[in-house]
Order: C-alpha cells, then sequence, then structure tokens
C-alpha cells in the first residue's frame, strides 16, 4: 500500500529546502565563528543562536517530510560562503541571505497552490510568517548598524552594539516547541 501523499515534485523542493535551512545554521555557525574571531563576542553568540535555529527550521521540514509518508533525503550541506570583511558587511549578507531564503519559500508554496496541495500549503504558512521576523530581524540590525556609523563606527559604538545582542536570551525554540501564533 502506498501512504506517500506528497508528490514527488514537492518532495524533491521540500528536500531541498531542508537542505537548505541546513546551510543556513552552517552560515551562520561560520559568520559566528567569524565575529568571535573579530572580537565582537556578543554577536558570535547571537549569530551561534541563530544557527541553532536553522537547524530547528531543517528539523521541521524533515518531520513534515516523514508525517507525509515520503522520503527524506539527507545529502551533503554545501560549505558557506565567504567568511564577511566587515561587521556591517556581516548583517548585510545575514539580510541577504533571509531574503533569498524566502524566495526559495514562496517557490515551493507557489507549487503547492498549483497542486492543490492544501496541507503543504498551510505547513509552509508557519515559514512565510517565519521569514517575515527573520527578514524584519536582519533589518533591524542593519538599522542599528547604520545608528552606530556603519562602517565608520567608532569602538564604543561598536561595543554597545555587540553588548545588546549578546544580551538576549541563549535558548533557542525547538521545532517542537513553536507553533503558527509562536514562531
Ligand atoms: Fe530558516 Fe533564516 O530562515
Amino acid at each position: 500500500m502506498i501512504t506517500n501523499r506528497l508528490s514527488k515534485t514537492l518532495a524533491a523542493a521540500l528536500n531541498a529546502q531542508m537542505t537548505k535551512e541546513a546551510h543556513a545554521s552552517q552560515i551562520y555557525l561560520s559568520y559566528g565563528v567569524w565575529a568571535a574571531s573579530q572580537g565582537f563576542g556578543g554577536t558570535a553568540n547571537f549569530l551561534f543562536r541563530h544557527a541553532q535555529e536553522e537547524r530547528d527550521h531543517m528539523t521541521k521540514i524533515l518531520e513534515y517530510i516523514l508525517q507525509r509518508g515520503a522520503q527524506v533525503q539527507i545529502t551533503a550541506i554545501p560549505a558557506p560562503p565567504e567568511n564577511p570583511v566587515s561587521i556591517v558587511n556581516c548583517f548585510e549578507k545575514v539580510f541577504e541571505h533571509e531574503v533569498d531564503n524566502t524566495k526559495e519559500i514562496y517557490k515551493i508554496v507557489k507549487m503547492s497552490l498549483l497542486e492543490e496541495d492544501w496541507a503543504t500549503s498551510n505547513f509552509l504558512q508557519w515559514f512565510v510568517k517565519e521569514q517575515v521576523e527573520e527578514e524584519t530581524l536582519a533589518m533591524e540590525l542593519l538599522d542599528k548598524m547604520k545608528l552606530t556609523g556603519a562602517e565608520k563606527a567608532n569602538n564604543s559604538a561598536l561595543y554597545s552594539l555587540d553588548r545588546d545582542l549578546g544580551k538576549a536570551p541563549d535558548e533557542t525554540k525547538s521545532a517542537e516547541d513553536v507553533t503558527a501564533e509562536n514562531p
């Protein structure tokens, strides 16, 4: 008896997105290591926490593919891109990455709608909402950078920003704990 309720196309797209979330986790991890090596301990802490959040996104998709009776494909994760060249560039890269990720999510939403796979479309709404939050967060970080003077920021302003980022709570919610209302 066939219990798979995901089309081949959607299963492939969801598997690819699962790997993209794992890739995002590696990106945040590598930027975190870079930030730590530059003396931005608070920023590193923030990026490491976010790496865990991306890992939770990966798990969330993995669990959904399993729930729908389709096959999960665990593949190699591409290497993260080059390190940022400055702390401003680090936040710019984070923002660009999140915007790109949103586009990928939208593509799968569109596919699910064309296939009239309402379950997958509904599942993906969590990610649509999450991406709004992630883009907003990245944009706020860029705004804060601008307030500190961006590339011309002095050490004291950078110190304050770094300390603020480090102060946010350390725990990230696991995929099982989050809901559509509380991503
Ligand atoms: Fe999983 Fe930052 O998006």
